[in-house]
């Protein structure tokens, strides 16, 4: 006797999203760059609360989603702002999924879409870019929000010729256009807009760290699993507790709920916990950690700590202790570069790096856990003769 699953419903935050419209609206900043880790809902809410609430505002709303393997994205966004003229009224009323590459492909752009794979975008696609962004007409009295979320993917050498088309569009229409940039990596963000050579340098406008869900989504949550099993309480502490685990991830969060409606799992923290140990992103980084040397997985593990004076004596000497010779600056420096070219940490400041994904901090927090004593383990991992091939290029 299976009840149907209820919709799993979307905990609103128009507050949030009025504060962002409002920040643009005082400070006049043509840009927003909301930067939050996986999985805690950017795109839920870039779609079910920013885009509505600034189309009551009088915005005409375009929403680009560039997650997975984008080839194309000038014809993927010059799609999109054809199409989501005609569909956002649609989108934003329904609180329907975004537009996506594959509503696009069976849309307007009709079946030759994507048929370039894997080449790039042709001029053609840079030219209807630019006159899409011409044919919105936007300015201050008619303004478009402009929505790019997972913007970091076009940090690649390869979209230069994207970021170039797009960076005329955006200062040839600056004053009607609103751009609200996304991403799930700082160091990619970073890439795009902060570096002195970057391709989109000083255009992401306005910082923000997009704040992931808190008690009220726990409560909504709460209340819906209890309407769903016909009263069996969620143990609300242990949900919040469970929540803390994830790290704020809603999706993994959901999962967890469900596998609990569904008898998988006997309580939410057991499920949470479940939830984060078989995440396939948390697979991947533990992975790469074992593959790496003993020092420059110290080095990462120092990082994580929020040890500064990384190039200091007292931490060479910590680190040659693993690596079982001198460690010396030039050796830091370069797996440091080396983990920032990758994606893996961020820098803060000269010196300073925080790590750029929250899975990779689960993936050194279960390892840690699961040491009984720190040093053997990386001794362990330094009798492994072989040399680790490269932190691997991480998506997008
Ligand atoms: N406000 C919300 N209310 C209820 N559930 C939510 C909310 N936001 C996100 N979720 C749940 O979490 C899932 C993941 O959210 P979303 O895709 O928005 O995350 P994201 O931050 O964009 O992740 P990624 O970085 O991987 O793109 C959603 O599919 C939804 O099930
Ligand atoms: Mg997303």
């Amino acid at each position: 006797m299976h009840k149907p699953l209820l919709p799993w419903p979307h905990v609103a935050r128009a507050r949030l999203a009025e504060h962002y419209l409002d920040t643009a609206d005082v400070t006049g900043a043509r840009a927003i760059t909301l930067f939050g880790a996986r999985g805690i809902g950017k795109t839920d809410f870039l779609v079910k609360d920013l885009a509505p609430v600034a189309a009551l505002r009088g915005y005409r709303v375009v929403f680009v989603d560039l997650q997975g393997n984008i080839d194309e994205p000038a014809r993927l966004i010059a799609e999109a702002l054809k199409f989501g003229e005609r569909s956002i009224d649609r989108l934003v009323r329904t609180f329907r999924t975004p537009v996506t590459r594959s509503q696009l492909s069976l849309g307007a752009a009709g079946p030759q879409f994507g048929a370039h794979f894997d080449h790039g975008d042709t001029s053609d696609s840079l030219l209807a870019l630019a006159r899409a962004f011409d044919s919105l007409k936007a300015t201050p009295r008619r303004p478009v929000l402009f929505i790019l979320d997972e913007a970091q993917t076009l940090a690649r050498e390869r979209h230069l010729p994207v970021i170039a088309a797009l960076r005329a569009a955006f200062q040839k229409h600056d004053a009607g256009i609103l751009r609200v940039f996304s991403g799930s990596s700082r160091n990619g963000l970073e890439r795009m807009f902060r570096r002195a050579r970057a391709p989109l340098f000083g255009q992401g406008g306005q910082q923000e760290t997009f704040p992931s869900l808190a008690q009220p989504f726990i409560e909504r949550i709460s209340d819906w699993f209890e309407a769903q099993t016909g009263g069996a309480d969620l143990d609300r502490a242990a949900a919040r507790r469970g929540f803390a685990v994830l790290k704020g991830s809603a999706r993994l969060f959901r999962i967890a709920v469900a596998d609990v409606i569904a008898g998988a799992q006997p309580s939410i923290l057991a499920s949470c916990q479940a939830a984060r140990e078989a995440s396939p992103d948390l697979l991947v980084w533990q992975e790469r950690l074992a593959r790496l040397r003993p020092v420059e997985r110290a080095l990462l593990e120092s990082i994580w700590k929020g040890r500064d004076e990384l190039y200091g004596a007292a931490h060479l000497e910590a680190l040659a202790l693993t690596h079982g010779a001198p460690v010396s600056v030039s050796t830091v420096q370069s797996i440091l570069n080396r983990f920032d070219r990758n994606g893996w940490i961020y820098r803060i400041e000269k010196g300073r790096y925080e790590l750029d994904d929250v899975e990779l901090e689960i993936a050194l927090e279960e390892t840690a856990q699961q040491a009984v004593l720190p040093l053997p383990a990386l001794k362990a991992g330094r009798s492994r003769p072989s040399r680790p091939a490269s932190p691997t290029r991480r998506k997008g």
